[in-house]
């Protein structure tokens, strides 16, 4: 592997992103949090549900009831002075992604709603026109269903096959039999960065190295990933990647495409509308370029703006530190789980990004939950939106706790006590 991929795939190794010598400091982060000063039942909120939205800052709660209070006008329309500040913030939150996943050039980035509307633009606009029968897109078995569902549906109307890359059980990619599967009728791979369910990070730069050698682009579902580390899509090379704002600190309702611009501008548009346009007649339509050719409609000018002051949030962070604590944090759940002969740990990949997912002898996934929310533990349980992931593991659900920068060992010790009364009140 070469550097440049090495430092793709470790976030440690990527330029400005030297090994923490100090510790993070989680108490001073989470006074920017001020959902986590609440106390749920008379206890303090431990929000341990990360990975399915993550909290919010102030800075970004601000940023949003700023631009309401003060510049609240249409984008990229009005002539008048608030039109051109919120097309200014607008477009100045597109650069800000662009160099947060360092891309070559901001007309790369398309804002959508999220992740799942990233991958569906994908499906409907390369996907679906190129597809003929017995091509192949590639998936693995750990997909959300947002990686998976709209693949399937492409390749049910044209008659493409979707094939699927195992994992090993310990939940990871197995890389043998993805190599195995890149044939000739492969037309794209799409893979999930980091596992919501396990999360199992996948060597991302290789993948999309192997896939490049015979041809095949690549699609990076990055919804867990962003949260985490950093991502460098110039080093990574991917041809598509995709994220949610809400999961990277910043509004729902707001998520990015990127993409590569000769792939984008080759690509026909999935939604009319206004802003698409560069002229209509009744005979013709013309369509704009890119970005705008994929942003029919008044965008989410709020969500764009709060999404950037997320990112300056996360900037500001030690995030190699941060990633640090998270690890530790990950691994000392882990290492307390296992004095519970009754809990059996799912997902055991050596890479692994802050998800600690398990099932209990005694009890269902499902009454964890409620008991633990009942001690003010908030954590996820059920089938995490991978349901084919849930049936290679051979349960119906997991309870997940998900961690994020802000949680401190003392929330993982509470998530354990009201794991031992879980297990008091149903063994
Ligand atoms: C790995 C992964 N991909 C895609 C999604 C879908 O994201 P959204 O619902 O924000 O579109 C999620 C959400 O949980 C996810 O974890």
């Amino acid at each position: 592997m070469t550097r440049h991929a090495a430092a793709a795939e470790r976030p440690e190794l990527q330029q400005g992103f030297s090994p923490a010598h100090l510790p993070f400091d989680a108490d001073r982060v989470r006074a920017d949090f001020p959902i986590l000063q609440q106390q749920v039942y008379g206890r303090p909120l431990v929000y341990l549900d990360n990975a399915a939205t993550a909290q919010k800052p102030r800075a970004v709660i601000d940023a949003i009831s700023n631009y309401y209070l003060s510049d609240n006008a249409n984008v990229h329309r009005g002539v008048h002075l608030l039109s051109e500040r919120a097309t200014g913030a607008y477009e100045h939150a597109r650069t800000v992604v662009q160099r947060f996943l360092n891309a070559r050039e901001s007309r790369e980035v398309v804002f959508v709603r999220g992740t799942t509307e990233a991958i569906n633009l994908v499906a409907q606009s390369y996907a679906r026109p190129a597809l003929k029968p017995g091509d192949e897109i590639l998936v693995s078995i750990l997909e959300h269903h947002s990686n998976f569902v709209p693949w399937k549906m492409a390749c049910e109307a044209t008659g493409a096959r979707l094939r699927v890359v195992p994992m090993t059980d310990a939940g990871e990619l197995r890389m043998d039999e993805y190599e195995r599967l890149l044939g000739d009728r492969t037309r794209l791979v799409a893979l999930g960065h980091v596992s919501n369910a396990l999360g199992t990070i996948n060597p991302a730069a290789e993948i999309v190295r192997i896939a490049h050698a015979r041809g095949v682009p690549v699609l990076l579902d990055g919804a867990q990933a962003v949260p985490h580390m950093p991502v460098d899509v110039t080093a990574l090379d991917c041809d598509f990647y995709a994220f949610s704002g809400h999961k990277l600190f910043g509004p729902t309702g707001i998520g990015v495409l990127y993409g590569k611009a000769e792939l984008m501008n080759r690509m026909p548009p999935w939604q009319g509308g206004g802003d698409m346009i560069s002229s209509v007649t009744l005979d013709e339509v013309r369509y704009n370029t890119l970005p705008a050719k994929f942003e029919a409609g008044t965008p989410d000018i709020a969500g764009a703006i709060g999404l950037a002051a997320a990112i300056d949030y996360v900037n500001g962070l030690d995030r190699a530190a941060a990633a640090a604590h998270e690890s530790a944090l990950t691994r000392y759940a882990e290492e307390r789980l296992s004095d519970f002969d009754d809990v059996r740990l799912i997902g055991r990949a050596a890479a692994k990004a802050g998800i600690v997912s398990f099932v209990m002898a005694s009890a269902h996934p499902h009454d964890i939950g409620t008991v633990l929310d009942r001690e003010g533990v908030a954590i996820r349980t059920g089938h995490h939106c991978c349901q084919p992931l849930m049936h290679r593991l051979g349960v119906p659900a997991t309870a997940r706790a998900s961690l994020a920068f802000y949680n401190t060992r003392e929330d993982v010790d509470r998530f354990v006590d009201a794991l031992a009364r879980v297990r008091e009140m149903f063994a």
